[in-house]
């Protein structure tokens, strides 16, 4: 007998081997980090403490990385003022890993003097701070995931950039909403004069796409729907299962991204634009894992690794699961999946290559 779809589970649950398959995260949030540290020197002296806040924070080094840098700047200006900072995630992050990272020698507490650490369990588009609190609230790489999984007729499509017609809209009204009611929590959190600064998967205009956008690794989800269509005509995967199944993601154009900060009259007087664009990777943007072509079987295992850590709990939840009968069958699908997935980056390699545009908001609180 075969289980039903876990409609209400948190996509990003339990998200796999993530210090080691989160390249793309890491070199993100480096890149940003002379922005974190122009923002914090921006910020002056913040009393009575200098709350910082990452949003959907993960459990690996660019929680960390994403702080530091605030940390540095403001402790060069100010030596002895307080710092609060907070990492804000689900109530599944590897909390244990993020605080061991916290502790250890590349993080930032070891030897810190008036700094409190802590996190804030939750969910992002709900409040996770008290209002007018944090002075410097930043996102990565984590806005792009919905408030819930999802579930649409959309035979052919597993992600929002090749869905067509009612199933297209009924996601994107949700990822609209999402994204007001995401920026409408952080006006409340941030204090007058605070920023806020995301960057995280986005998409380009391009006529030659369904959609008109180009988004974001759009070569990992057609790779994950021909392997997964294969399976359900193999008869492994249940066809009914896949025809239903969509990745709850949505990657803003630079236009989604302004939209609600211009058209809601509550976010225009609450936020001040200071960047909206979508601009590709610093590195490798045409192939995150350019580096690796030389050596095809390798190439295929990162890429594979990179998919895994961050799609195998939706898959699983939502695919997978409600494909077999029990978790033994599940998990042994799960690696059929993977085993086909990497076979096929092996023999197409840059077929399949993971393209990488970000779109970055930067904004004050007035
Ligand atoms: C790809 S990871 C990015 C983590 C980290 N910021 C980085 O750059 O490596 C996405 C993170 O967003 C978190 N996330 C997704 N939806 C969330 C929500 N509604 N509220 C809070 N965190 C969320 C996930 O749990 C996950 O840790």
């Amino acid at each position: 007998m075969k289980k039903q779809p876990a409609a209400a589970d948190k996509s990003t649950d339990g998200m796999v081997d993530y210090g080691r398959h989160s390249v793309a995260q890491q070199q993100l949030v480096d890149v940003m980090a002379g922005r974190i540290r122009q923002l914090t020197e921006r910020l002056g002296l913040v009393e009575p403490e200098l709350k910082i806040m990452d949003y959907g924070c993960g459990p690996g080094p660019s929680a960390i990385n994403a702080v530091k840098p605030a940390i540095q700047a403001y402790r060069a200006r100010y030596p002895d003022a307080p710092i609060a900072v907070c990492h804000a995630d689900q109530p599944g992050n590897d909390w244990n890993a993020l605080f061991k990272l916290a502790a250890g020698p590349s993080g930032y507490l070891a030897g810190a003097t008036n700094l409190r650490s802590g996190a804030a369990v939750g969910s992002f588009y709900q409040q996770m701070a008290a209002a007018g609190s944090v002075a410097l609230g930043t996102s990565f790489y984590a806005s792009q995931w919905l408030s819930q999984a999802v579930r649409l007729n959309a035979p052919g499509a597993i992600w929002f950039a090749d869905l067509t017609g009612s199933a297209r809209d009924e996601l994107a009204a949700l990822a609209s909403r999402d994204w007001a009611r995401f920026l409408r929590c952080r006006a409340v959190e941030l204090r007058p004069g605070g920023f806020f600064l995301l960057s995280t998967l986005g998409a380009v205009a391009d006529a030659s796409e369904v959609n008109g956008a180009a988004a974001s690794g759009r070569g990992i989800y057609r790779a994950m729907q021909r392997v997964t269509q294969d399976m359900a005509r193999e008869g492994a995967i249940d066809p009914q299962v896949l025809d239903h199944f969509v990745f709850g993601l949505w990657f803003l154009t630079a236009e989604e991204a302004r939209r609600p900060l211009e058209d809601d009259p509550q976010l225009a007087e609450a936020f001040e634009i200071e960047h909206i664009g979508v601009a590709p990777a610093a590195q490798n943007p045409d192939d995150l894992f350019a580096h690796a072509i030389g050596d095809p079987a390798e190439y295929a295992r990162l890429y594979t690794g990179h998919t895994r850590a961050f799609a195998h709990a939706t898959l699983m939840a939502q695919v997978f699961t409600p494909s077999t009968a029990n978790a033994a069958e599940a998990e042994r699908l799960a690696e059929n999946f993977y085993d086909r997935l990497q076979a096929l980056y092996w023999q197409d390699l840059a077929k399949y290559a993971c393209e990488l545009w970000y779109v970055t908001v930067v904004l004050r609180r007035r």
